[in-house]
């Protein structure tokens, strides 16, 4: 085990770590799976990155060569049993058996290697800054570089197209993908998803942005129409040789008639606003929703007016907590109710707030016991005495729901 840390020591010292990998957690479901390492250079210091890859998100953390070695031997052999260090010059394997036994490889390389220093967020241009849109939209400046108060919310943006394209990647669609971004406010999403799906995917994409305020529709689709996105073929250096259109629709989320639903989303649509849109998706049989919800108040009124608390939702803020725990919960529910197959996602990169879970539903085949996830549902309710919650409601004000 010791020559494992000697070589891993002295590859920091030199500099000649490429990458490192520590996997088979010693407990089988445990929620850290792997943890990436690499070299970066930040600042003009030799750092390494080292992604912790969770069972649903991924978690960043640079640490310099002392603490590297700390981390490493903090977790290996106690959490994972297996770790793989590439450098300039070899190739080192330890593996530590479950009886913590351990196996050191070591073995030369004989081509040439080289370095990537870069930090991973440089590599991921998944939206193009320079984009005229951008700037028409004020994120950046007329040059194409991200406005320092925009930073954040560029980086949020990129974040949930790197999520949208995992999700979409793993669902099967036509040649066509009719997507609708419900609540779509000043359209970032909704046009970051556009650039980035016409270039990267050979189909057809028909994007609508759904916003109740006019002025900003008008706003947008005049940006729309400015930049020629939905006309010019090549604006946007697509792959696809179809015809793609963005738009933006003045109309409320539950008013909205899509002709077609591939994707819904929902990024933040305030309270109720997100059941409408989950209610939208379902009703129109869309493969995929996904939502990022905000402000619970419908639940929280409820709860407060039942007066049912109990030893936690007796204080304010961890009343407010379930609310957000609860209306979320439901909500997944449902999806499941309906057939999605359906997951909950944390990305923490960003604030810790509420609006960083995902609600993912994936419409599927497979059979749902109806009664089982229903009472599951009820007694939820019924525990923080909650007479209604809005989606569960409205679902079954559409009778062929209810088969659905
Ligand atoms: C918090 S913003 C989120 C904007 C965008 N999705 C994002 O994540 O950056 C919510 C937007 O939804 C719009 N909105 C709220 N309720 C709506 C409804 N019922 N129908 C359509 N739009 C709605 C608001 O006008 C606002 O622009």
């Amino acid at each position: 085990m010791e020559r494992f840390f000697e070589k891993l020591e002295n590859s920091l010292k030199e500099g000649t770590i490429i990458k490192m990998t520590l996997s088979k957690p010693v407990i089988k479901n445990n929620e850290l799976r792997n943890v990436y390492i690499k070299p970066i250079l930040l600042k003009n210091n030799k750092m390494c990155q080292f992604v912790f890859r969770y069972e649903r998100r991924d978690e960043t953390k640079n640490f310099d060569a002392a603490q590297t070695m700390g981390q490493v031997r903090s977790l290996v052999p106690e959490v994972f049993q297996n770790v793989s260090l590439f450098t300039l010059t070899e190739d080192v394997t330890l593996l530590v058996s479950k009886k913590g036994k351990p196996t050191f490889m070591c073995k030369p390389v004989k081509e040439q290697r080289a370095q990537d220093l870069s930090h991973d967020h440089e590599k991921q241009r998944l939206i193009d800054p320079s984009k005229p849109w951008w700037y028409l939209l004020g994120l950046t400046t007329r040059e194409g570089k991200v406005i320092a108060d925009m930073q954040h919310k560029f980086k949020q943006i990129c974040k949930y197209v790197e999520i949208v394209d995992g999700v979409m990647r793993q669902t099967k669609f036509d040649d066509e993908i009719h997507i609708a971004d419900m609540g779509a406010g000043k359209g970032y999403l909704t046009f970051a998803l556009y650039e980035y799906l016409t270039s990267h995917y050979d189909k057809k994409i028909v994007m609508e942005g759904v916003e109740i305020r006019h002025e900003l529709v008008q706003k947008i689709n005049d940006i729309i129409r400015d930049c020629g996105i939905d006309t010019r073929r090549d604006a946007m250096n697509r792959i696809s040789t179809a015809e793609s259109t963005i738009r933006f629709v003045q109309n409320s989320i539950a008013d909205y008639k899509p002709s077609n639903l591939d994707v819904l989303i929902a990024l933040h649509a305030c309270d109720t606003a997100t059941d409408d849109a989950i209610l939208k998706g379902i009703r129109n049989n869309a493969k995929l929703i996904i939502c990022a919800p905000c402000c619970h108040k419908q639940i929280r009124r409820e709860m407060e007016k039942s007066g049912k608390t109990d030893t936690m939702t007796r204080f304010g803020i961890f009343l407010e907590r379930q609310a957000v725990m609860i209306t979320d919960a439901v909500r997944a529910l449902v999806l499941e109710y309906c057939g999605y197959k359906t997951q909950v996602m944390e990305f923490i990169e960003i604030d810790n707030t509420p609006k960083n879970v995902l609600l993912v539903g994936r419409k599927s085949d497979k059979p749902v016991d109806k009664e089982s996830i229903a009472k599951q549902i009820k007694d939820l309710l019924d525990q923080y005495g909650i007479g209604e919650h809005y989606l569960w409601k409205h679902l079954f004000r559409e009778p062929s729901l209810r088969s659905k």
